[in-house]
C-alpha cells in the first residue's frame, strides 16, 4: 500500500499574544482556574488579520522547508471551521494568493478538531490518483476561532486560540500511512451555529467532550496498534488534538506510557481545533523530534463528534 511522506511544514500565528489574566477583566475566571483545568497559559488571537492571512504564512513556510515551489502543488486543502468566506473555500483563497496552479482541486474540510487527521486521509487516498497533475499535496490546519467565540461565556472563551500550520506532503513507498476516521452525528455536545442564527457561537457541554476524547484516544491507540501491528510503547511519538492537558495526561497514565513521548503546546496556543494537530507536528519538526525513521500516533477528537488516529513515519 501506498504510504505518504510530510516532507516541510510551517506554522502562521496571529501577532497579538493574549495571558489568561486578560480574561478576569471580562468573566468570573482565574489564571490558577484555567492553568489547573487544562494547562492552557496564553493563546493567540487575530486583530487585523484574516484567515486566510495565517494560511497562507503557514503555506509558504512548509513550501521553503521542503524545498517545492507552488507550480508543483497538485492539490490544495484546507481543514477549517472558521472559513473567511462561506465561498469561496479558504482552499481557493490561498490557490490565488500562492498562485497555486489552476488545475488542481482546492477545497475546504470540516470536522473540526479532528480535522487534520481527516485531511491527512483525503490527501493520501488523492494523491495515489491520476486525476492529480502534479506530485505534492500542500495540507493546511488553520482556525480564527475568536470570531465565533461568546466572550462572555467563561466555560468556552478562555479556552480556544487562533493559529494556522501546513504541510507539504508527497506519495511514498517507503513511508507507511494508515488512518481510521469517525463520527457519532452528535449536534449537542459541541456546536457553533452559523451567522444568521441565534447565538452564533461556540457551544460545549465539555464535561461530555471530555469523557468522549478520553474513550476516543484510548480507542484510536488500540485500532493503531491491531491494524498497523505497531506497539504503543514502540512509538516516538503521540501527536495529539491540544484541547486540555488532563486529556493527554489520563490517557497517557492509562495506558502506562512515558509524559515526555506526549507533545504539548497547548500551553502555548490553547485549543486552537482545525489547527491544533499540525501547530503541534510543525513545532516537533522545528525541534527535530521528527527525525527519518520516527514513528508516530496522531489523535484527533471534536466536534461531529468526529475522531481519527493515525499511524505516521517520517
Ligand atoms: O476541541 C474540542 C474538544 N474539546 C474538548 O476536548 C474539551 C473537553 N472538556 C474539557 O476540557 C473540560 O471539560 C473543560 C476545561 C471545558 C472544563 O473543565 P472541567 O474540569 O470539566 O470543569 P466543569 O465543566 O466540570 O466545571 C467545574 C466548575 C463549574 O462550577 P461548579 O458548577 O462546580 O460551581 C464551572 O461553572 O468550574 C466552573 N467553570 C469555571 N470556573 C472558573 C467553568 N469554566 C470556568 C472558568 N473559570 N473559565
Amino acid at each position: 500500500m501506498q504510504g505518504i511522506q510530510i516532507i516541510g511544514m510551517g506554522k502562521g500565528v496571529p501577532a497579538r499574544r493574549v495571558e489568561n489574566e486578560a480574561f478576569t477583566k471580562m468573566v468570573d475566571t482565574s489564571d490558577e482556574w484555567i492553568r489547573s483545568r487544562t494547562g492552557i497559559e496564553t493563546r493567540y488571537f487575530c486583530e487585523d488579520e484574516m484567515q486566510m492571512d495565517l494560511c497562507v504564512d503557514a503555506a509558504r513556510q512548509a513550501l521553503a522547508n521542503a524545498g517545492v515551489g507552488p507550480e508543483e502543488i497538485g492539490l490544495c486543502v484546507v481543514c477549517t471551521i472558521t472559513p473567511d468566506y462561506h465561498t469561496p473555500s479558504s482552499a481557493c483563497m490561498v490557490q490565488s494568493a500562492l498562485g497555486l496552479p489552476e488545475d488542481i482541486p482546492a477545497f475546504d474540510v470540516n470536522a473540526a478538531c479532528s480535522g487534520f487527521l481527516y485531511g491527512l486521509e483525503v490527501v493520501s487516498c488523492m494523491l495515489g490518483s491520476d486525476a492529480l497533475p502534479r506530485p505534492y499535496a500542500l495540507l493546511i490546519g488553520a482556525e480564527k476561532l475568536s470570531r465565533i467565540m461568546n466572550f462572555e461565556d467563561r466555560s468556552t472563551c478562555v479556552l480556544f486560540g487562533d493559529g494556522a500550520a501546513a504541510a507539504v506532503i508527497r506519495p511514498s513507498d517507503t513511508h507507511r500511512f494508515f488512518c481510521r476516521l469517525g463520527s457519532q452525528g452528535d449536534a449537542q455536545a459541541l456546536n457553533a451555529p452559523g451567522i444568521g442564527y441565534p447565538e452564533p457561537y461556540i457551544h460545549m457541554d465539555g464535561r461530555k467532550v471530555f469523557q468522549f476524547a478520553v474513550r476516543a484516544m484510548e480507542n484510536g491507540i488500540r485500532l493503531l496498534e491491531k491494524e498497523t501491528g505497531t506497539r504503543a510503547e514502540d512509538i516516538d511519538v503521540f501527536i495529539c488534538h491540544q484541547a486540555n492537558e488532563r486529556i493527554i495526561r489520563h490517557v497517557q497514565k492509562k495506558l502506562k506510557l512515558g509524559d515526555e513521548k506526549f507533545f504539548i503546546n497547548l500551553n502555548k496556543f490553547g485549543n486552537t481545533s482545525g489547527a491544533s494537530v499540525p501547530l503541534a507536528m510543525a513545532e516537533l519538526m522545528e525541534n527535530g523530534r521528527l527525525k527519518p525513521g520516527t514513528k508516530a500516533y496522531c489523535l484527533g477528537f471534536g466536534g461531529g463528534l468526529t475522531w481519527g488516529a493515525a499511524y505516521l513515519e517520517f
